[in-house]
């Protein structure tokens, strides 16, 4: 029970890293706020956590709207009085280098993938106590360039920058930030991407072998890094960005 009686928003907790971080921290003892615009599968999110005993609720939140993050973070007070962890980790994707990339485009994906982590923490951190924590979820392309990712690379190298800066601002109040820079893991959104590419088959394969471990991640590889950072073994660590990318970066 590493986060026994903890209050855990989780953004993007329909699919993926999300669900698969509400559904260990759940059983680690904390309650869930499951935080998505995809209203069906949040739901299943939440209900896989109550079969287990869990506690959680479900916020329709889209992440870039202003108005839906004060809504998540009001539900979120209404329901469980408090929050401890806030898990910016929802995010999109786009294959674009800038010649292909409408503004619109731009526009979105920097609205969630970076928007979303800025409103997420300026309306949670009023409520966040000392010993609070708060993850986001950057990617290996916030740290290295990759070719037609355009605004998706700068939304997540933005990540990390944001990540750094607010751990100095809120430092002093006791709330460590951090984030997680995944390699390439097994996904819905992953699996996307490899059923969209030309060769699927070959990409799936180069995806395999571009990380040393000679495989992509999975889920839970990445929830359980985002354990330890919500956790208080984690206590003395903030700015960080813990790369969970099978190797990738270090070649
Ligand atoms: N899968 C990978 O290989 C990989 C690698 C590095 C980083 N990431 C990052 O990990 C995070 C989770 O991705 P995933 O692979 O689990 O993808 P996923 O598509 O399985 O899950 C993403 C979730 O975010 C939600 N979401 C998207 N836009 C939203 C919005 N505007 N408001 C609220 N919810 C929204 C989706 O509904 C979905 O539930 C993302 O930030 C992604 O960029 C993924």
């Amino acid at each position: 029970m590493r986060l026994k009686d903890k209050v855990a928003i989780i953004t993007g907790a329909a699919s993926g890293i999300g669900r698969s971080s509400a559904l260990l921290f759940a059983k680690e003892g904390a309650k869930i706020v499951v935080a998505d615009y995809n209203e069906e599968l949040g739901k299943e999110t939440v209900s896989l956590i109550k079969k287990e005993k869990g506690e959680a609720i479900f916020v329709k939140t889209d992440v870039s709207n202003e108005k839906d993050i004060k809504n998540m973070i009001d539900q979120t007070i209404k329901s469980f009085k408090k929050i401890d962890i806030l898990y910016n980790n929802a995010g999109i994707e786009l294959g674009k280098n800038i010649l292909d990339t409408t503004p619109e485009e731009w526009d979105n994906v920097i609205s969630i993938n970076l928007k979303g982590v800025f409103l997420g923490c300026k309306y949670a951190i009023p409520y966040i106590k000392k010993g609070g924590s708060i993850i986001n979820t950057s990617s290996i392309a916030g740290i290295v360039g990759f070719a037609n990712l355009a605004a998706y690379c700068a939304s997540k190298g933005g990540i990390i920058l944001l990540t750094k800066q607010m751990a100095l601002d809120f430092a002093k109040k006791g709330i460590r930030v951090n984030c997680i820079c995944p390699g390439g893991i097994l996904t819905p959104m992953l699996e996307r991407f490899i059923k969209n590419s030309p060769d699927p088959q070959a990409t799936r394969k180069g995806m395999d072998s571009m990380h040393p471990l000679g495989r992509v991640g999975k889920p839970e590889e990445v929830a359980y890094a985002a354990l330890f950072l919500a956790s208080d073994e984690s206590s003395f660590i903030t700015g960080h960005s813990l790369i969970v990318d099978g190797g990738f970066t270090s070649q």
